[in-house]
């Protein structure tokens, strides 16, 4: 995760960019996570708010592009039981657990692939879903234009993602908990802002933006925020930025508030409907 180290000075990669190569212990973990976020009332609100918005029949086939454990994924496949619902994402690790998680579901499947080259014929899917994914990659355009190629004329493109230029745990001025949550989007996050860009991200392509919305989440629940707290302690501490004293301060405050009920984790959520002219 840590990939370069020049004195005391660190430069971070987004695992999410490569998460086979982050380890089995961070799939497991973060497939729970991503599980316990999709279980999130507003998040759940989110969801079936975009979901809403497509007019699905037996015949169609909907795909979600990086879809790691299959979270999103699956309940996609809820919405639409009639149709076909295929999760694509580059990780086996996540395809696996996927795979797992998703039994019982007749109408899903994973396949291992990269959202900038998708193994789909040109104009044969309805939907194409990214949920907070494009925050985590190099090249964003790809996605969306490899999203463009695959869509039927008329399909529709979803993109939801989390504007991290935002998160933050401060309930006060100064407040030291918000160090982890500059410090996971730092870790974890390859872009951002990338909300900021996205209506003329997906517009260029040749989409036409229908809706586009920001909506607030806040997170309470201590399980959801723990790896925010406890992953970026660690290796804060692990990398030397901070000694044992204060990573463990840092992780027994985040556990007070959740106790006491004044954990607040504010992140942004940004969601864009768009349609490819039919
Ligand atoms: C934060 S996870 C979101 C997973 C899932 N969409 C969800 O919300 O539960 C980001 C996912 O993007 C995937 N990803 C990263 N680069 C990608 C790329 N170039 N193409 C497709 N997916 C990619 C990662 O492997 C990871 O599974």
């Amino acid at each position: 995760m840590v990939c370069k180290t020049a004195r005391r000075r660190t430069i971070v990669a987004d695992p999410f960019q490569d998460v086979d190569s982050a380890g089995p212990e961070f799939i497991k973990l973060f497939a729970d996570s991503m599980d316990e976020r999709q279980s999130d009332p507003k998040m759940e609100e989110i969801v079936a708010s975009y979901l809403a918005a497509l007019s699905l029949s037996e015949h169609s086939t909907v795909i979600e592009v990086g879809a790691g454990a299959g979270a999103v994924t699956r309940r996609i496949a809820a919405h639409s039981s009639a149709s076909k619902v295929i999760g694509f994402e580059p990780s086996k690790g996540f395809v696996a657990e996927a795979k797992d998680r998703g039994k019982g579901y007749p109408n899903l499947e994973f396949l291992v692939a990269d959202g900038a080259s998708l193994p789909l014929d040109s104009g044969s899917i309805d939907a194409v879903v990214m949920h907070t994914v494009l925050t985590h990659v190099e090249n964003p355009k790809e996605l969306i234009v490899e999203a463009f190629r695959v869509l039927k004329p008329g399909g529709t493109l979803i993109v939801c993602d989390a504007d991290f230029s935002k998160a933050t745990f401060s309930a006060f001025p100064n407040d030291p908990l918000d160090i982890c949550a500059k410090e996971f989007v730092r870790e974890f996050v390859t872009d951002p802002f990338i909300v900021a860009k996205m209506r003329s991200l997906i517009s260029d392509v040749g989409f036409s933006v229908a809706r586009f919305g920001v909506e607030s989440r806040v997170v309470n629940n201590p399980e959801q925020m723990l790896p925010w707290v406890d992953v970026t302690c660690q290796q804060m501490y692990e990398r030397g930025d901070i000694g044992k004293e204060l990573a463990d301060a840092l992780v027994a405050e985040h556990h007070r508030r959740a106790q006491n009920g004044s954990l607040y984790g504010y992140q942004a959520f940004a969601t864009a409907i768009a349609r490819k002219p039919g």
